[in-house]
């Protein structure tokens, strides 16, 4: 039997498992680690021959031979994955297999991919072992060196190493490997995720001496005083005679332990007062491991105590809360293959937005990004590669989780886990996988854990809350859920989310709420959003349109969609909206109105005080800086609140806010001084009117069939007496409008609309809405010309939903002021919006606001956006969600400016506040495609000002939109002005306090 295909072979001389070590000329270089410099190492990567084969007949017979002629052949990257290089199709599936459900079996047509090349022995290897290494292949491989058979693993996400010393030569050599698609332990790896194969992570081989060190665990804890360390290590050798000596140097490279210890012996020694690590202050030391004075080893080393006290998560004696995401390894370009950039780019990424943990969702990681963890300071929940969601969780036929014949695969699976990672200080919690029935496969797999490392808590989301794990884990729970189990007094185990915030396209609503709740509880230890990037395959129409690829767009059959599109970053490690949200609600100093005149800042963070942010505060009057101050934070200690009173003086003669700006003092690895780590804001709200708009002059009104045409001092309008909207605006010259502006009760679809009401609000017709008159008048007295209009609105073949009445007082100025009255004819299911729409001219596309800004704010997730006057032009207010959307809306605008780059433009102010978006297309293009490129542009800029808007909620995977943030159909009003001016003669500030007050 092929052994892919024997779910008995777990490996074929694989070496056993270690930690993630290789050995190091000296003891400076292992100090150092850097590898560049390390003769006793060779990467292999690079470009290597390739052979796509579709099946097994077509594998070249003795293409692994030296003397195979491989001209015919395609070159490809080593690492890479092959469907990201042109061969087979990315195929993106969630929990639905690729292949049949008949385990352990797989289809007979399984795409095989053959990799050679020839890498140079060193003569700096003679006399030592040579060791081979793979970081991880998917599925499942079989390696030759010089054309004989060297050995076969399987397991995508974990290192395989082959002792090849014996069949290799000093000078050239070859090796060949063949990647098979899918072998039979494929079914334990159906995680949510592009379907790719090939050797995904680094090859490299390095040599050790003959007499050499095996493995080797530093684990350095605390004692019960959180304040003494301990470090306890174990050294395994090949030959127990050596002398084996430990030195641990401290972060500033003092020598703080050298000792000699004994192989396989436990030996424990103590430190007073050590640097402690955690993803607030993650002190790294060094651990140094030197075997006969030939071998040398080395590990980052940090002090940190995890345990569990009364329900209550710890860290070094400390309740923290675990801000966290869920991260996949995917890049946009190379699917699995991560680049030691992007890796980089993710740890500087989380640290720059308050993230303190990762959950390396659904497998250990790329190991580089473990040392970048240790390094940047992020806790991390390290899950087995593991995951048979396919077979969900209560058919017997395919329950892996209780079958013995699966049980050695767990048990792999968890050993080669623990033994590769435990010696990271980042490690917080090893994980059994997911989404996979809960079964006696997963004790075993405890147990397992537990012989390595039995002091770092277990975590399994399928476990609810059977006994074994450490953590009461779940997923996508709703508030009033987490606000339960924050009560509960009875269950000793801390609750964990380990998935929530369902981050797909314009989403993660009510972020608040969750951190409002892990904050108060003392047993909620925080979450992990799903999940922190878009995945995708880049890709090309046949028109060349390059667009992110989401399952079916390579003919991939079955998939989900663009389920895969559901992260906090673009595809391209740009940030959505909402990771600036969770940011901010997990920000490290928390401001609160307090007393009479005062404000008091909270450190959230749990080991550290603020010393190392500035605090810079301003004063805004109607949204532009007057005052400002610097307020010294630096002795608010960790956990604790201290209460200041307001310096400045804050008068009613306008609209006030107290910005507070908290930047680096000092620049760390993963920003510059300066950065801003959170802001916040009271507001000192004035709610103003609109002042009466005296005309000056006189205006004409003419009936003209269906149409009302009134000319005044310097304008021209043509009121459409048919739809009731005007159509024609015409301002000294200039069109100001192309047509509005009239009801709108619909938004384009959020991927969170599609679960539930995408086709409930396209029933209620809501994209098709239309008015019939019931009333119609108008009057031309002083100068201002009065129409007054009252329709009924709904969409063929309904009753109607909403009176609407509208008021149009039309100025001889050319200033027009529009009062819309929408009053509900009957109840309904919840509704995407109330307000009104109009499109003007594309020329209009500078715009400022005085509103929530700058990135799209909605009323469930708002936190981050502060009110103030901001600017940019039209098509930078719109997120290219993939899968288009509704977007960019402004929260509580209280006016909005559209001018074009003469200057010149449309003021418009809010009586009461709305929410504003000025977008390049209609809701209904919007609705209507499937990827960005598709988009057609309406040719004008599309105006929403609504009177109220649903909030974006968590439907994709996860709750509905809370019930105080659904927008139900009810009376509502909005009054706005619109003026045409010149920004030269009187800018939006002198207009806005002219209008209101
Ligand atoms: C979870 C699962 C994740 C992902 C998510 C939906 O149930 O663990 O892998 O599929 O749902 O995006
Ligand atoms: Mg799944």
């Amino acid at each position: 039997m092929e052994y892919y295909k024997d779910l008995g072979n777990l490996g074929i001389n694989r070496t056993e498992p270690h930690g993630a070590s290789i050995s190091w000329p000296d003891e400076k270089a292992a100090i150092s680690m850097s590898r560049s410099t390390n003769q006793f190492l060779r990467n292999l990567a690079g470009t290597w021959d390739f052979f796509y084969a579709n099946d097994r007949f077509e594998i070249p017979a003795g293409c692994h031979k030296v003397e195979f002629d491989v001209s015919g052949w395609d070159i490809t990257p080593v690492p890479s994955c092959w469907q990201a290089q042109g061969y087979g199709i990315p195929h993106y599936t969630n929990s639905v297999y690729p292949i049949p459900l008949e385990p352990p079996y797989i289809p007979d047509k399984n795409p095989t991919g053959i990799y050679r090349t020839e890498f140079t022995v060193p003569e700096s290897f003679s006399g030592r072992r040579t060791i081979l290494h793979f970081g991880g292949v998917n599925s499942a491989f079989t390696v030759y060196i010089n054309g004989t058979e060297c050995g076969y693993s399987q397991c995508s996400h974990m290192p395989s190493e082959f002792d090849i010393t014996n069949m290799v030569e000093t000078g050239l050599n070859l090796v060949s490997v063949e990647v098979y698609q899918y072998n039979c332990a494929s079914y334990l790896e159906d995680q949510d995720f592009f379907r790719h194969s090939g050797i995904f992570r680094e090859v490299y081989v390095y040599s050790i001496p003959e007499i050499h060190i095996n493995d080797f665990h530093v684990n350095a804890t605390l004692g019960d005083d959180y304040e003494t360390g301990i470090v306890h290590i174990e050294c395994n050798v090949s030959n127990d005679n050596g002398t084996l000596v430990y030195r641990l140097l401290d972060p500033y490279g003092h020598i703080v332990i050298d000792e000699e210890i004994f192989p396989g012996i436990k030996c424990s020694f103590q430190v007073d007062s050590p640097e402690l690590w955690s993803a607030e202050s993650p002190f790294l030391y060094t651990s140094i491991l030197i075997l006969d004075g030939s071998d040398f080893r080395s590990c980052r080393t940090g002090f940190k105590k995890v345990d569990i006290k009364d329900g209550v998560f710890m860290v070094n004696g400390k309740p923290i809360k675990i801000k966290g995401v869920n991260r996949h390894d995917t890049h946009y370009m190379l699917g699995h293959a991560m680049s030691r950039s992007s890796l980089y780019d993710d740890a500087v990424l989380m640290k720059q937005n308050n993230i303190n943990a990762v959950r390396t969702s659904h497998y250990p990681t790329d190991p580089y990004f473990m040392d970048l963890c240790d390094e940047f300071g992020l806790y991390v929940i390290d899950e087995a590669d593991l995951e048979a969601h396919g077979f969900y969780y209560d058919d017997p036929d395919y329950d892996v989780s209780d079958k013995e014949e699966w049980k050695p695969h767990f048990v792999d699976r968890a050993k080669r886990m623990v033994l590769r990672d435990r010696n990271h200080p980042c490690v917080i919690m090893w994980s059994l996988g997911n989404e996979t029935r809960y079964g006696s496969n997963h004790l075993a797999m405890m147990d397992e854990i537990k012989k390595y490392s039995d002091d770092i808590p277990i975590h399994y989301e399928r476990a609810e809350y059977s006994e074994g794990p450490d953590v009461v884990s779940v997923m996508y729970p709703e508030i009033s859920k987490i606000v339960a189990e924050g009560e509960k007094k009875d269950d000793p185990r801390p609750y964990f989310l380990c998935e929530y915030g369902h981050a797909m396209g314009n989403a993660s609503g009510n972020l608040k709420e969750y951190w409002d709740a892990f904050y108060k509880y003392p047993r909620l230890m925080g979450g992990c959003i799903w999940e922190w990037i878009d995945h995708t395959q880049i890709t090309a129409d046949e028109d060349g349109n390059i667009f992110y690829g989401y399952g079916g767009d390579f003919g991939d059959v079955p998939n989900d969609g663009n389920f895969c599109m559901d992260g906090l970053n673009y595809p391209d490690r740009t940030p959505h909206t909402s990771l600036l949200e969770l940011k901010k609600v997990m920000e490290p100093a928390r401001v609160f109105v307090s007393g009479e005149n005062g404000f008091e800042i909270e450190n959230t963070n749990v080991f550290r005080s603020l010393h190392y942010l500035d605090c810079h505060m301003e004063l805004l009057k109607n949204g532009y800086t007057v005052e400002e101050y610097n307020l010294d934070i630096s002795d608010i200690g960790p956990g604790m609140k201290k209460h200041f009173i307001n310096p400045f003086t804050v008068p009613d003669d306008a609209e006030y806010c107290i910005n507070f700006y908290f930047t680096l003092k000092e620049s760390t690895l993963y920003a510059i001084r300066g950065f801003e780590v959170c802001k916040s804001q009271i507001v000192f709200e004035k709610q103003a009117k609109l002042v009466n708009h005296k005309s000056t002059g006189s205006s004409e009104i003419i009936e003209d069939g269906r149409y009302l045409l009134i000319y005044g001092d310097d304008f021209f309008i043509r009121f459409d007496r048919l739809d009731m909207l005007i159509t024609e605006w015409i301002h000294k010259g200039t069109p100001m409008l192309v047509n509005g502006p009239s009801p709108n009760f619909f938004r384009a679809s959020t991927d969170n609309d599609k679960t539930r009401m995408k086709k409930l609000w396209k029933d209620m017709g809501l994209d098709r809405m239309y008015g019939r008159t019931t009333d119609f008048g108008f009057t031309n007295v002083d100068g201002k010309v009065t129409i007054k209009v009252s329709s009924n609105y709904a969409c063929s073949g309904q009753k109607p939903l909403f009176r609407v009445d509208t008021t149009y007082m039309i100025y001889s100025s050319g200033t027009i002021d529009v009062i819309t009255e929408f009053t509900p004819m009957r109840k309904t299911d919840y509704i995407p919006r109330i307000g009104t729409t109009m499109k003007i001219p594309l020329e209009f596309n500078a715009m400022s606001w005085y509103g929530k800004g700058p990135h799209e704010s909605y009323i469930d997730r708002q936190e981050s956006a502060l009110l103030g006057v901001f600017e940019g032009f039209v098509e930078d207010q719109f997120e290219p969600y993939e899968y288009p959307q509704e977007t960019g809306n402004k929260l509580d605008t209280r006016w909005l400016s559209l001018c074009s780059h003469n200057d010149t433009g449309l003021m418009i102010i809010a009586e009461k506040p709305v929410s504003a978006s000025t977008l390049l297309y209609t809701a209904q293009e919007l609705n209507e495609k499937n990827h960005q490129k598709d988009l057609v542009p309406d040719g004008s800029i599309c105006i929403n000002l609504d009177a109220a808007q649903t909030g974006v909620g968590n439907h994709s995977c996860g709750p509905e939109t809370l019930e105080k943030y659904r927008l139900y159909s009810r009376h509502e009003t909005t009054t706005i002005r619109f003026i045409p001016f010149n920004r030269l003669e009187a800018n939006e500030d002198e207009l806005y306090a002219l209008n209101k007050n």
